[in-house]
């Protein structure tokens, strides 16, 4: 699938009763990079699990190119062309990395594994290993890859560098960049590690307790010393 433009208009959702996010509207054009940023508990995950249809919706409009997805189950969004790629990994640990593959094939053939182990040659390496077994950031590259197999035309990433060393994270970045630099895929990262995010990213928004507190690019924010203090609580970005 070529990458599609994401449009989110007027969106409130939350868990049950409890509503999170309120009034979030942006776009992001086909095959550009958003950074979503934000101090924690601020709705980042939110977002996007509301994006991939994982939360209670109670107003607004997404859509992915020409389809309003907004009434679809997480699964015909997935098919819709949508990759969530969460926070917690969700990594099989009792299947291998292969297997754990697999499930991101999603009918396509074995053959098409070769696009996963060529983005990352280690997982080609850790094949027979159990996913139990494997490091913090090879985990984060199996999820990512899995996801990537089914080749969605928008691609979610919450927090992909947590915990990571900074040499995997390097890594993990090089392999975002060149999907978005093939320009096949639209893509939301979500970080902490802000620096890595700005460098990514086309466009930023920072969310404060579920609305949309600032917006621009990112060279406007490493200006904007308020902002950056006031709504990502560091004293300035280097
Ligand atoms: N499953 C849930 N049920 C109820 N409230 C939740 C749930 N998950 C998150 N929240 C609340 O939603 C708010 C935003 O959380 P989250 O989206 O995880 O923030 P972030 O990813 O920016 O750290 C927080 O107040 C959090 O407590
Ligand atoms: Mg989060």
């Amino acid at each position: 699938m070529p990458a599609t433009p994401l449009e989110v208009e007027n969106l409130s959702a939350g868990y049950g009763p409890t509503r999170v996010l309120e009034g979030i509207s942006f776009s992001v054009p086909a095959g550009a990079r958003l950074a979503v940023l934000g101090r924690n508990g601020m709705g980042k995950t939110t977002l996007l699990a509301t994006l991939a249809g994982q939360t209670r919706h109670y107003e607004g409009r997404i859509r992915i190119g020409e389809t309003d997805v907004t009434a679809l189950p997480s699964a015909s969004r997935a098919l819709s062309g949508l990759g969530f790629v969460p926070q917690a990994r969700c990594v099989f640990p009792t299947l291998t990395v292969e297997e754990n593959l697999f499930v991101g094939l999603k009918g396509r053939p074995k053959s098409a594994l070769q696009e996963a182990y060529d983005m990352f040659p280690r997982l080609h390496e850790r094949r027979r290993n159990l996913g139990s077994q494997l490091s913090g950031g090879e985990q984060q590259m199996l999820s990512t890859a899995r996801s990537i197999l089914g080749r969605p035309s928008v691609l979610l990433l919450d927090e992909p560098l947590e915990g990571l060393a900074p040499v995997i994270c390097e890594e993990l970045m090089k392999v975002f960049a060149e999907l978005a630099r093939t320009g096949d895929m639209t893509i939301l990262l979500v970080e902490q590690r802000i620096q890595s995010a700005l460098d990514f990213a086309d466009h930023v928004i920072v969310l404060e307790r579920g609305r949309i507190a600032w917006t621009g690019t990112p060279e406007k924010l490493s200006q904007d010393h308020t902002a950056v203090e006031r709504l990502l609580g560091v004293g300035s970005l280097h």
